[in-house]
């Protein structure tokens, strides 16, 4: 049976175009039913939007900190699409445990770094600070821990003389496109060992 993919966003959505390119290939073991977003200005909606996906907005703002009537919001268009599978593409809100409990196993999230290095914000700076000679991005399973949790795949990149935070983002980001949709399809049909490209 083919797997039921939703996504969260909040902003451009390459990643999750990436991810829709590659599930409309043929042969593909998931499907996507939901793309959704806490803003509802994110370029990525109206992408999914054209590409026929079915796309929900759920603003967080106007639940002022209040996390747990943010995520009761947005559960409602997520369940209602019945997903087996839950993406994080780019979406930029910490979620509670409570939430990540619902799809435990079943979550997966990209973050721009070779965790465990570099969780949360300023990842390609941080890099670049530490003096590293390699960067890259992980798909990994999410947790009640941010950026926590099994890696499913990593893709590395070199970090190179003159880079800045902006060029290293821009390298990593063609990995991320690579990555997500190889270790989806990986997931989706049933295989969880990393994926290492
Ligand atoms: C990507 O680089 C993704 O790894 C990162 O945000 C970008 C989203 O780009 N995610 C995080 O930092 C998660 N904490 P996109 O909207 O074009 O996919």
């Amino acid at each position: 049976m083919t797997k039921r993919v939703a996504i969260l966003i909040s902003g451009g959505g390459s990643n999750m175009l990436a991810l829709l390119r590659d599930m409309a290939a043929g042969g593909h073991p998931a499907q996507p039913v939901l793309v959704a977003s806490n803003d509802p200005a994110a370029a990525g909606l109206v992408k999914a939007a054209a590409a026929g996906v079915t796309v929900a907005a759920v603003d967080h703002r106007p639940f002022k900190g209040d996390r747990a009537a943010f995520e009761a919001a947005l559960l409602e268009p997520i369940l209602a699409a019945e997903p087996d599978i839950l993406c994080l593409a780019g979406f930029m809100r910490v979620l509670t445990p409570a939430f990540v409990g619902r799809f435990a196993g079943r979550m997966l999230n990209i973050h721009p770094s070779l965790l465990p290095l570099y969780p949360g914000l300023h990842t390609h700076q941080r890099a670049l600070d530490a003096g590293d000679a390699e960067a890259g991005c992980t798909v990994h399973e999410v947790t009640p821990v941010l950026d926590d949790g099994p890696i499913l795949g990593q893709a590395r990149v070199p970090i190179l003389p003159g880079d800045t935070a902006e060029t290293l983002a821009a390298r990593v980001l063609v990995q991320e496109h690579r990555l997500y949709p190889a270790v989806l399809r990986r997931f989706a049909g049933g295989d969880r060992s990393p994926l290492y490209l």
